[in-house]
């Protein structure tokens, strides 16, 4: 039960990750790419989906969007609804729910931000691209950031550090550890597999976020050092347009149309 896990990191979500330094670098990639792909005149209706404690739905909500955030896990919702004082529709909705609960309503955009497609296997996944397809409008729009397969920095940690497993666990399904209170069942995907599963879409692009921004378990050792974290900002934009460097990267920013 993904909520559980996630239930129980809910309250301390914002200071472990959203205000972390990695957390906030990592974001401000997304949000770099996301500012390209938003097209105001063109893009009104927002579904986020696994939108965790909010962050991001406040951010387009403040933009002038029409936001509708969900997510599995009632607690995070609660963090979100808390935090946002808005107009912000909050539901507390598990992705196999999403088509029933809005259809024939649908948006010009869907937004997964940082490894909720992570949390559904293959199947789960092809499923839940059909729901995408059928709650878009024509030429809509679905945007996700996932944990990419070949994350080059995590491989050469743990390779460094002797964990054999560790260095090689998002090249098949494996447990992750939710912030020290839960574990969650972790899928990942090259960017050729997502295309493979969202072959009903036509794919626009993918974009590493992360290639040298660290993941977030080396907030102590990385993120707290200001002149560190400055050289990898400035290294990640070197490469932050470079699309063949995606599936190396901690996340993976990508970018489908319905056709
Ligand atoms: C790492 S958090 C990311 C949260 C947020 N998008 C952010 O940017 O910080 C992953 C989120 O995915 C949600 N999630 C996991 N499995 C889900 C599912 N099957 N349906 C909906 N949400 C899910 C979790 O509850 C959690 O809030």
């Amino acid at each position: 039960m993904p909520e559980a896990a996630f239930d129980a990191a809910a309250k301390a979500y914002d200071q472990n990750f959203t205000y972390s330094k990695i957390g906030r670098a990592q974001r401000a990639l997304v949000w770099k790419q996301l500012e390209q792909d938003l097209d105001q005149q063109q893009t009104k209706s927002i579904l986020e989906i696994n939108c965790g404690t909010g962050e991001d739905a406040l951010q387009l909500h403040n933009l002038g969007y029409q936001v509708t955030a969900t997510d599995i896990s009632p607690e995070m919702v609660a963090v979100s609804k808390h935090k946002v004082d808005s107009e912000v529709d909050f539901k507390v909705l598990g992705f196999s729910e999403l088509r029933n609960a809005f259809s024939p309503q649908s948006f010009d955009l869907i937004f997964s931000n940082f490894a909720g497609l992570n949390c559904v296997s293959a199947d789960e996944l092809a499923k839940l691209s059909e729901d995408f397809y059928a709650l878009l409008k024509p030429n809509g729009v679905f945007i996700g950031v996932y944990l990419g397969k070949y994350c080059w920095i995590e491989r050469l940690y743990f390779s460094m550090k002797g964990s054999r497993y560790k260095a090689k666990r998002r090249q098949s399904k494996s447990l992750a550890n939710i912030d020290g209170v839960g574990e969650q069942l972790t899928f990942c995907y090259s960017v050729a597999e997502l295309k493979t599963i969202f072959r009903e879409f036509a794919f626009k692009r993918s974009r590493p976020i992360g290639f040298f921004i660290p993941p977030s378990y080396f907030e102590t050792s990385i993120g707290k050092r200001m002149w560190l974290m400055t050289i990898l900002g400035l290294l990640e934009r070197c490469v932050g347009w470079m699309s063949w460097f995606s599936d190396s990267a901690d996340h993976v920013y990508v970018k489908f149309e319905k056709a």
